[in-house]
């Protein structure tokens, strides 16, 4: 606690450094400035108590802040153990008027190279706002915060929080272990959160499966959007931000020359697209797995050959997983690849490289080369090189993607957030997407920074199409 803030962050003495990234991220996020100046009289979200569970990197930076000028009271964790710049961090608690002696920005609690305790411990902490205040708002990237509610929720009606099966998982123990402690604490903590929840905004491909799946179950407790499946989010962040995204992680992990070399990537949906095109562009001689036909012939027809991965596990240099999915590299084929061969992964948990098998081959050693770079050296003496312990490598190694898609896909976040805040009986406790006419208002807002000039339709063309000179241009069922 500093001048009444509450916060956990690595240093807070970076907020300087932190504040000029702020500064120069803000001129490359139009969309998110925009929408600052167009709500700034009306004060949309005052009264909104914001809880955010997001990267906390410089571009995340500009949302809160963004959120704040809305009038939100905004707290934030990051919800991924390496993806905090440590730097932004700081600048967000101090603000853009405070002082590191006196921070008077928003609380965050978030540092990069988080144990697994530690992230559980700091998203428990989004959900006190001081007063026995939760939050009436969620922002979400992955689902872990309103994982943790619905669990809560759960355990709460039962009055008690089942015991850790001898199988479970290492990181169910630990949310077993946070909920258990709240609900000694406040028997109906979660409870009254739920019930004063107006909606979470979600920000990825596996988070709102999650959503969907608990909305199929009749078990979502609150509304949802599905900010990922806005045309300008996945079609854009998911693509373009990982074509920016990965190669710099790689580059800043190992420095290895890609040109040449044979790169496996697993999976080409969105982020799989953007990932072979990134890596083709260095050179690369990519090939694609999937288990889709559909995107199996997308990649074919894009000219990449479509493959097995045991049938190329020995040749390649370089594995990436994009799925989403579990189970895709097994530790029996890490140990089949060649000398020095990269092992990472961009798909949102740490379910898709199989790192507690490989951490159980007998004899094997890990080294740290540096931070998030380990390699992995087999009794036989050849070793890998793992990319953030299977984490998001572009995150973890790299600073996420960059500003100007971030401002897309933080724009959208944005309107969620006013819609789901300023229209509470909008909404029933299903999965929403945003209307068109505000996905084509994010795209437009970023044409001018990129000097591109958009044609109006005339009356004529417009009845001719059969669409209001205004928009929406395309039916619902398009696809881009
Ligand atoms: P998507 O659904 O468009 O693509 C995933 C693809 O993987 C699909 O085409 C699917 O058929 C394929 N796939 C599934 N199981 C497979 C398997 N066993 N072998 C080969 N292919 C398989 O999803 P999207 O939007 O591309 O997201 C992928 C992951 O990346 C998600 O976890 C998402 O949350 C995450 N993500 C990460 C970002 C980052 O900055 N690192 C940014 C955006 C999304």
């Amino acid at each position: 606690h500093v001048n009444g803030l509450d916060f956990a962050v690595a240093d807070l003495s970076l907020a300087t450094a932190g504040r000029h990234q702020i500064r120069l991220a803000e001129h490359e996020m139009p969309g998110l400035m925009e929408l600052r100046r167009r709500f700034a009289a009306d004060q949309p979200l005052r009264g909104a108590r914001v809880a955010g569970s997001l990267h906390m990197t410089v571009q995340t930076a500009v949302l809160i802040e963004t959120l704040a000028a809305l009038g939100a009271q905004v707290r934030w964790v990051s919800c991924n153990i390496f993806s905090t710049q440590d730097e932004a961090a700081a600048a967000v608690v101090v603000g853009p008027t405070g002082t590191v002696e006196r921070p008077a920005g928003s609380p965050v609690f978030a540092w990069k190279g988080e144990t697994l305790a530690e992230y559980w411990w700091c998203t428990d902490q989004l959900f006190d706002f001081g007063d026995g205040q939760g939050p009436n708002m969620l922002v979400d990237d992955g689902g872990d915060a309103t994982l943790l509610i619905h669990k809560g929720v759960e355990f709460e009606a039962a009055g008690a929080v089942p015991q850790a099966g001898e199988h479970d998982h290492e990181e169910y123990r630990l949310i077993l272990d946070t909920l258990s402690a709240s609900l000694a604490a406040d028997g109906r903590r979660f409870t009254r959160i739920a019930a004063g929840m107006r909606g979470v905004s979600e920000e990825t491909t596996n988070g709102v499966g999650r959503l969907y799946k608990l909305a199929a179950e009749g078990r979502l407790l609150f509304p949802a959007i599905n900010v990922n499946d806005s045309v300008t989010k996945s079609k854009f962040d998911n693509k373009y931000g990982i074509r920016h995204s990965l190669v710099d992680g790689i580059n800043r992990a190992t420095d290895v020359m890609l040109g040449g070399k044979i790169v496996v990537v697993c999976g080409y949906g969105d982020v799989g697209k953007g990932a072979a095109q990134s890596l083709r562009g260095q050179g690369a001689r990519v090939v694609v797995t999937e288990i889709d036909p559909i995107c199996a012939l997308q990649a074919a027809m894009d000219g990449l050959q479509v493959v097995l991965l045991d049938d190329v596990v020995a040749e390649a240099d370089l594995f990436i997983t994009t799925t989403g999915g579990t189970d895709i590299i097994s530790a029996e084929q890490m140990g089949r690849m060649k000398h020095n061969a990269i092992v990472g992964n961009v798909g949102h948990f740490d379910t898709e490289i199989d790192m507690a098998g490989l951490a159980r081959v007998p004899g094997i050693e890990r080294i740290e080369v540096k931070p998030q770079v380990h390699e992995w050296r087999f009794p036989d003496g050849h070793s890998i090189l793992v990319l953030s312990e299977g984490r998001l490598l572009n995150l973890g190694n790299a600073t996420g993607h960059p500003s100007f898609v971030m401002s897309n896909s933080f724009a959208n976040q944005t309107l969620a957030q006013i819609e789901l805040f300023t229209k509470p009986d909008a909404y029933e406790n299903r999965v929403y997407m945003l209307p068109k006419h505000l996905d084509e208002e994010v795209a437009r807002l970023h044409l001018d920074a990129l000097g591109a000039r958009l044609t109006t339709l005339t009356k004529k063309q417009a009845e001719y199409l059969g669409v209001d000179v205004a928009g929406p241009y395309k039916a619902d069922h398009y696809r881009y």
